[in-house]
């Protein structure tokens, strides 16, 4: 029987579906293998144990936890938080309103009423009217907010932490539990200059995805108060997310913490390159002044069929929507890949499809 290829046997340009591809550096692969691991279910997994560390020192709290992904790490921190038949307050951009497959509904009983906003941006007032409070048998209870820092959905957009700060404190004021979905932190803090440790303080849980930006093949840390960890903890293992000798994985993200996240900021480069490129040859279909991190959002009369002839010709891109493409940069693409990928966008945008 022959086996069909597992990916593409073409050779592509530039890849920029999104910056979950990067494949592990040699670095990377090389402290992995020497990582000393131990059964983590027994909490007995001292590299682990030294990411949730590192991973809570940097992210201003008490204690971390070590997820697989960002969507397990958004379903433990919103359930920490709101109880069955409660609601989570969100954009309706978000990740965990738009690509967690319902899972907060259909395993915790959370509902969700969502906002809408200029690209993913948050504006607090917006939010604080929102608010179900002391609502009797009437209405259901807003247990908690979930903010996005970036957007995906919204462009890469960075939230202005001056109105995040405003709706958190009034949030901590009328006792409703505060989640950061941080996949991207990385690139928000590198955008604005901002410790992660100043977003983390804010929030009462915050995730940040190791294998996006970062670079690690897997693994989002959840950060929050150690008694939020230890629950959050029995959670992930009734989930069936308790793992053994994780700490190879974890070896991944100790790198990438220690050598991507100081280059972080390079892939927004790319992004404008990008960006520019495309503009320079088709000026309706992205502003470059509105790219803030490493995500492109491209207008296309037909995306699928544009998104087709853009793979024909070496370059990867996401379909968000009918007429909405998304280029993302990463650690496996330079700028200069990323300049002649926009190009190549440009110039398959200008031909009537
Ligand atoms: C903003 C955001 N949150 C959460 C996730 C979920 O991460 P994962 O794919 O690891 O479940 C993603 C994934 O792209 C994301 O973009």
């Amino acid at each position: 029987m022959s086996e069909r290829p597992l990916v593409s046997e073409r050779p592509l340009l530039v890849d920029l579906r999104s910056d979950t591809l990067t494949k592990p550096s040699q670095g990377m692969l090389e402290a992995m293998m020497s990582a000393p691991v131990g059964d983590d279910v027994y909490g007995e997994d001292p590299t682990v144990g030294a990411l949730e560390q590192r991973a809570a020192e940097l992210l201003g709290q008490e204690a971390a936890l070590f997820c697989t992904t960002g969507s397990l790490a958004n379903l433990l921190g919103i359930w920490l938080h709101v109880p069955p038949g409660g609601e989570v307050l969100c954009d309706s951009l978000a990740h965990i309103a738009r690509a967690e497959m319902g899972a907060h509904g259909a395993l915790h009983g959370v509902t969700m009423r969502t906002w809408t906003s200029d690209r993913g941006k948050l504006v607090a007032d917006d939010v604080l009217a929102m608010l179900a409070i002391d609502c009797g048998p009437y209405l259901v209870e807003t247990a908690a907010v979930e903010v996005e820092d970036t957007s995906n959905f919204g462009g890469g957009t960075v939230q202005n932490f001056d109105e995040v700060s405003r709706l958190s404190a009034e949030l901590a004021r009328l006792g409703i539990a505060r989640h950061l979905d941080g996949a991207r932190l990385a690139n928000a803090a590198a955008a604005t200059g901002r410790p992660l440790a100043e977003y983390g303080r804010i929030f009462d849980t915050v995730t940040l995805c190791l294998s996006k930006g970062l670079g690690a093949p897997i693994g989002t840390v959840l950060a929050g108060t150690a008694g939020d960890m230890v629950r959050a903890r029995v959670q992930r293992k009734r989930l069936g997310g308790g793992w053994r000798q994780a700490g190879i994985l974890a070896a991944a993200g100790l790198w990438a913490l220690e050598h991507n996240l100081p280059r972080i900021a390079e892939d927004h480069v790319a992004a404008r390159s990008f960006a520019d490129a495309v503009a320079e040859r088709m000026p309706s279909a992205v502003d470059p002044g509105s790219v803030e991190t490493n995500v492109v959002l491209v207008d296309a009369a037909h995306a699928r069929d544009t998104a087709a002839e853009c793979e024909r010709r070496g370059v990867r891109l996401s379909v968000l929507g009918p007429r909405t493409l998304r280029a993302v940069t990463h650690l496996d693409v330079t700028a200069e890949e990323c300049a002649s990928a926009g190009a190549t966008v440009g110039e398959v945008l200008t031909q009537a499809l």
